[in-house]
């Protein structure tokens, strides 16, 4: 980060005197470091500790009342290489997403050019409020980079989510968004996630129990870095907002079959985590079945392979990375898709990893490549792993 202009907004939530630290950590790794606090932030923390800290000056109003200057905040948005606000409060939050400019750190939010990045912090029900989680979406869909918060002790006294992202956290964040930052631009990727629905009758379907979280993670690494994504995904309860993501929502396999088909010749990487269901009821009742008898029989039909299909039709300069979910011979299952489906890889995850699977945080997973070489990963959360898997991809697609 040597020389890297990191522009500091600090408000007002007890986590504020973790900031200290965290600017310690970027004087260490030679950023400049300038602080803008909201009057609320003063509170818990003292401006002159953050500017013995940063070494420079702390802005606070727009202008100061002793020598009588005003702070320019449309040059002070033009500073920074990113503007990163850690804590964010649910109330700073609120302002941004509505364009509330009522201090000096709101007002150069709105002047700023840069990317910018926030660590939100707040009590565990002012996290979970759906206007939180709409606010936080609508800054995401504006290109806005969300370090989640975490669950553990709050000030409150109370357990759960809403502690701000670590300040050795927020420095590895800020290390791989100046290191990645459009290591993909120009990239096309085409994703499929989440489970697909096979409809029985009006009311009844066969599903599984796919959430769509590594599809979604996958999806949102490769928007970090600067790709243009299309994804394609079966019902899930997640969201995903970003100024270059296409979104389809589908529900049948025959309807991701028919997605894929049209767009996957004009995308360059694609990534199918999708758990498609591999049978569909062979009759779609129209009328609600009503149960009469003892036993009911529904006949299946194949569903169509849809990653079998982009296989393919795969050219030379096209990247295909399929998905696995093995409960037993893991590693040969997986490497019979790859020669079946003609990929260049296969991301592994084993149902005999505690911890790893359908709805968990967690995931253990293995990839092999087309030449069977094997690289394991240990235990960790989805969306790291989904930055190891878009490293890999990116590795391969470049020798390739
Ligand atoms: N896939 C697909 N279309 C299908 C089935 C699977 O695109 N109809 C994709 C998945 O998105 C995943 C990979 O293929 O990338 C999984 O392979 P698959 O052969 O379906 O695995 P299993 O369902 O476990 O198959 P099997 O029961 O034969 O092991």
């Amino acid at each position: 980060m040597k020389g890297k202009k990191i522009l500091l907004g600090i408000t007002g939530g007890i986590a504020a005197y973790k900031i200290a630290f965290l600017i310690r950590l970027l004087k260490k790794e030679e950023a400049e470091v300038k602080c803008i606090m909201t009057p609320a932030s003063c509170d818990f923390i003292s401006p002159l500790t953050i500017a013995t800290l940063s070494e420079n000056p702390v802005y606070i109003d727009f202008w100061n009342q002793k020598d009588g200057q005003w702070t320019n905040h449309v040059e002070l948005g033009m500073w920074p290489d990113v503007f990163l606000i850690a804590p964010l409060t649910a109330n700073t939050l609120a302002k941004l997403a509505t364009g509330y400019c009522d201090n000096l750190l709101t007002a150069t939010y709105l002047s700023a050019k840069c990317p910018l990045l926030i660590a939100p912090a707040m009590d565990l029900d002012m996290y979970a409020h759906p206007t939180t989680t709409n606010n936080l979406n609508l800054l995401a869909s504006y290109g806005v980079q969300i370090l989640p918060a975490e669950s553990g002790f709050l000030a409150s006294g109370l357990i759960g989510k809403g502690r701000m992202t670590e300040p050795e956290d927020i420095v590895v964040t800020l290390n791989n968004f100046f290191m990645l930052k459009n290591s993909m631009l120009g990239k096309k990727v085409l994703i499929t996630a989440g489970p697909t629905h096979e409809h029985i009758d009006p009311v009844r379907f066969i599903g599984n129990h796919s959430t769509g979280k590594m599809g979604y993670a996958i999806a949102e690494e490769f928007l970090n870095r600067g790709a243009e994504v299309l994804l394609i995904s079966g019902p899930t309860n997640l969201t995903l907002l970003h100024p270059k993501l296409q979104i389809n929502k589908i529900i049948s396999a025959n309807e991701m079959l028919s997605v894929v088909q049209n767009n996957w010749l004009s995308y360059e990487i694609g990534v199918f985590c999708a758990a498609v269901a591999d049978y569909r009821p062979i009759v779609q009742e129209v009328r609600k079945i009503k149960k009469n008898d003892e036993e009911l029989t529904i006949t299946l039909i194949k569903n169509p392979d849809i990653l079998a299909w982009a296989g393919e039709k795969k050219k030379e300069n096209q990247f295909l990375l399929g998905f696995a979910l093995e409960t037993n011979n893991a590693i040969d299952y997986a490497e019979k898709k790859i020669i079946n489906k003609n990929l260049d890889a296969i991301v592994v995850n084993s149902l005999e990893n505690e911890g790893a699977g359908f709805g968990y945080d967690t995931n253990k997973i293995s990839i092999i490549s087309k030449k069977k070489q094997i690289t394991d990963f240990p235990i960790k959360q989805k969306k790291e792993l989904a930055s190891d898997i878009v490293n890999y991809i990116s590795k391969s697609f470049i020798k390739k």
